[in-house]
């Protein structure tokens, strides 16, 4: 049993191995074109490799192709239908982009590792054990989900709908909760809208700190 299993995992990698090798090859050209528009356009606020150091400007830096594909995508103003997500600074720098160029930044920023945020934040430990229970187990009383439930409990999400939280910047998050929760983003197909809507502001807060903290 144990040499048949060894036989079929063997078969398998070498099947693979080719076309794998060509995915990368693709990914990787995709990539290139990225890293261009991300230095020529973007790096200004995200920096070049997508590790952005202004606590309100999101670390792009190991988020989910699709999520950030799909967040541009979102920004863009189009013929038929206004942004879906309300952002001006980001909808004037996408409104160049092609779908082509969207799905290669996100490739690009995909493949860099994320430096997880040194913003200066509250070094509070009671509001940080505070949202890793929120985080993990969420609460009960108010039927706020546990955040992991969705966005792994590391907080490296799970692609392609659940975006990687693990290390952005608190300021970042706790705008986001307070966007969903006064419907000025709402992208979300209600599902983030509905959560942060039972949330306080401090239990916001609290989640956000321990997301900046999360590895
Ligand atoms: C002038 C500053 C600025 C520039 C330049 C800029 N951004 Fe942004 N970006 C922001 C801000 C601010 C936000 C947060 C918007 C919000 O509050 O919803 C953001 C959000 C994003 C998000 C959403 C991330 C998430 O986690 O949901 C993506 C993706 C993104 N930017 C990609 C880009 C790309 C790609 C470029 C270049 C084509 C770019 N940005 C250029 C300021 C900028
Ligand atoms: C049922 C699944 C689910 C649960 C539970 C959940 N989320 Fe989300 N979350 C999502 C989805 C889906 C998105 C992406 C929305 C989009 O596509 O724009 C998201 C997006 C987010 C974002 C925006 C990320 C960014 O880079 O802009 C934050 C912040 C966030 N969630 C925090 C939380 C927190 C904190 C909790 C726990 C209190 C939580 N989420 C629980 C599904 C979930």
């Amino acid at each position: 049993m144990k040499i048949f299993m060894n036989t079929a995992v063997v078969i398998a990698l070498t099947l693979s191995a080719p076309i794998f090798a060509e995915n990368n090859t693709a990914a990787n050209s995709d990539a290139t074109k990225g890293k261009d528009i991300a230095a020529g356009v973007c790096a200004g606020c995200h920096n070049a490799d997508g590790n952005s150091f202004i606590p309100l400007n999101p670390i792009l830096a190991g988020q989910h192709a699709e999520y950030i594909t799909k967040q541009l995508i979102d920004f863009k103003v189009t013929d038929t239908s206004p942004a879906k997500r309300n952002s001006p600074v980001m909808t004037s720098m996408v409104a160049a982009l092609s779908l082509e160029d969207m799905k290669s930044l996100g490739t690009y920023y995909a493949q860099q590792k994320t430096e997880p945020s040194t913003s200066n934040i509250a070094q509070n430990e009671a509001l940080l054990k505070a949202g890793k229970i929120i985080y993990h187990g969420g609460n009960l009383e108010n039927g706020v989900p546990a955040c992991a439930s969705c966005h792994s409990p590391n907080g490296s999400g799970i692609p392609p709908h659940y975006p990687a939280l693990a290390g952005q910047h608190a300021e970042y998050t706790t705008a986001q909760l307070k966007a969903f929760s006064n419907g000025n983003r709402a992208n979300d197909g209600h599902v983030m809208q509905t959560i942060v809507t039972r949330m306080s502001s401090k239990e916001k807060r609290a989640v956000a700190e321990y997301i900046s903290k999360l590895r």
